[in-house]
């Protein structure tokens, strides 16, 4: 096994380019991604993703490319490319086996693979490895050596980056985890959890994520039975939650790259092994059906207000709040499905890139705050900071009087609607 001094990050996305800059502090770094307009911005010292301010990407010591040639021969290849799901929610690991791939033509003997990517237990091992022998001509174990160390960042969370979070990292040998201990250790003071085993890894990961789920699947769950009640979750919450070991989970939908994807990769795997996974498929229905939930109160609170078609006004399209991600946001569901009955919606979101909306969706978003038009009805849909005091500031002015007011995620709850307006939340 080599000594580690160069290494190269496959994916510059959300999880590998702060994974690249971190590691460039110690060691020397090369950053590799197919998307040539990626590389470029972040050559030019921008992160579209706003996870790496541009003054932290222009003094980083990384070099990004698309050049397979510039990374021949590193010391340890990290793999960060997506694994989303296909129409089917089965798992899509192309991406993994292509960067796989790639790894192979550049890997030299002693060098070491780690990947990154959120997958099922078994994929480093039975996909990973004779994907690299395969291309590489070498043999796993012996001439190179694989690990899985999974990654837990958060988009747009700056309390839990790279530096602060606890490290779980595994290794084909007890020496190859170790190495990668002191590797990735180097980002974050030594905060590092050596598991069991690589397939041990695997499985923590995609646990971590398909709890979430569940736990905000019965949040969504208990939601629609307090409606029929004619009780408000967040008020049963802020009592349920003086219990020291009640679960803060919130109701809303659930997008975005992980939450939403990572339980099918679990899910998949206990099929294959004839095992139907009750709890977390019964999740997934749950929290996919919040978008049609949503839509229809909705449409019943406009159609006590007003006949016919009306005019709706969704504020906030990413996936979760102050992030521009619009990977599987939910809120394209809930506008599809208002539209479908007749309704005209507009779009604002101040965080994301219209461009990319529209190249997704083919959605167009308006990046300012309409003004000159009155809606009848406004969705709250994301929590973005810009609208946390917009009922104090200009709620008054584009609706009409007795518009209707859907707060998703209940961010107004404390906040004074103006006189006629109907106040609901999720
Ligand atoms: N986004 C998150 O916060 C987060 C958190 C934890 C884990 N993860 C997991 O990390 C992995 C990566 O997620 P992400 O959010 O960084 O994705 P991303 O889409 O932001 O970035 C992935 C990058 O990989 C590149 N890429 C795709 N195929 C490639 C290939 N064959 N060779 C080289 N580059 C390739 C893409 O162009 C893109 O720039 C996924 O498995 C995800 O589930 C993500």
């Amino acid at each position: 096994m080599n000594p580690i001094s160069r290494i190269v990050v496959i994916g510059l996305g959300y999880v590998g380019l702060p994974l690249a800059i971190g590691l460039a502090k110690r060691y020397s770094v090369t950053g590799f991604d197919l998307d040539r307009g990626r590389v470029d911005e972040l050559n030019s010292g921008t992160d579209r993703t706003g996870e790496i301010a541009a003054a932290d990407l222009k003094s980083a010591k990384l070099t990004a490319t698309t050049d397979p040639a510039a990374i021949v021969g590193a010391d340890v290849y990290i793999i960060t490319v997506p694994t989303p799901v296909d129409e089917a929610n089965r798992p899509d690991l192309g991406a993994v086996t292509a960067a796989s791939r790639t790894v192979g033509k550049a890997i030299r003997k002693g060098a070491i693979v780690v990947l990154e990517s959120t997958v099922y237990p078994g994929v480093t091992e039975e996909i990973v490895g004779p994907e690299i022998a395969k291309a590489s001509g070498l043999e796993s174990g012996r001439d190179f050596f694989i690990g899985y160390s999974p990654e837990r960042i958060n988009p747009g969370d700056k309390t839990h980056t790279v530096a602060r979070i606890t490290k779980v990292v595994a290794g084909q040998t007890e020496t190859v985890a170790k190495a990668l201990g002191e590797m990735y250790g180097s980002l974050n003071g030594g905060n590092i959890f050596i598991a069991r085993n690589i397939r041990t890894a695997e499985a923590a990961k995609v646990i971590e994520n398909a709890q979430r789920d569940i736990n905000i699947a019965f949040i969504n769950e208990v939601t629609m039975i307090f409606n029929k009640m004619g009780l408000s979750i967040h008020d049963v919450l802020a009592a349920a939650r003086t219990k020291w070991n009640f679960l803060p989970f919130t109701p809303g939908l659930v997008g975005g790259h992980c939450i939403s994807v990572d339980p099918y990769y679990l899910a998949e795997a206990a099929t294959r092994l004839r095992h139907h996974p009750e709890v977390i498929l019964a999740g997934r229905r749950i929290n996919d059906g919040m978008a049609s939930y949503v839509a229809a109160q909705v449409a019943r609170a406009i159609a006590v207000r007003k006949p016919g078609p009306a005019d709706v006004l969704v504020l906030g399209l990413a996936f979760k709040e102050n992030v521009p991600d619009l990977r599987n946001t939910k809120v394209i569901d809930v506008i599809r499905e208002i539209e479908s009955l007749g309704h005209r919606v507009d779009v604002h979101d101040p965080v994301v890139d219209p461009a990319e909306s529209q190249h997704e969706y083919g959605q167009t978003v308006l990046g300012s705050m309409p003004s000159g038009k009155r809606y009848d009805a406004i969705i709250l849909a994301v929590a973005h900071e810009a609208f946390v005091k917009l009922p104090d500031i200009g709620l008054a002015n584009i609706g009409q009087p007795g518009a209707v007011v859907y707060d998703v995620k209940g961010l107004w709850r404390e906040a004074k609607m103006p006189g006629g307006f109907l106040y609901l939340t999720l």
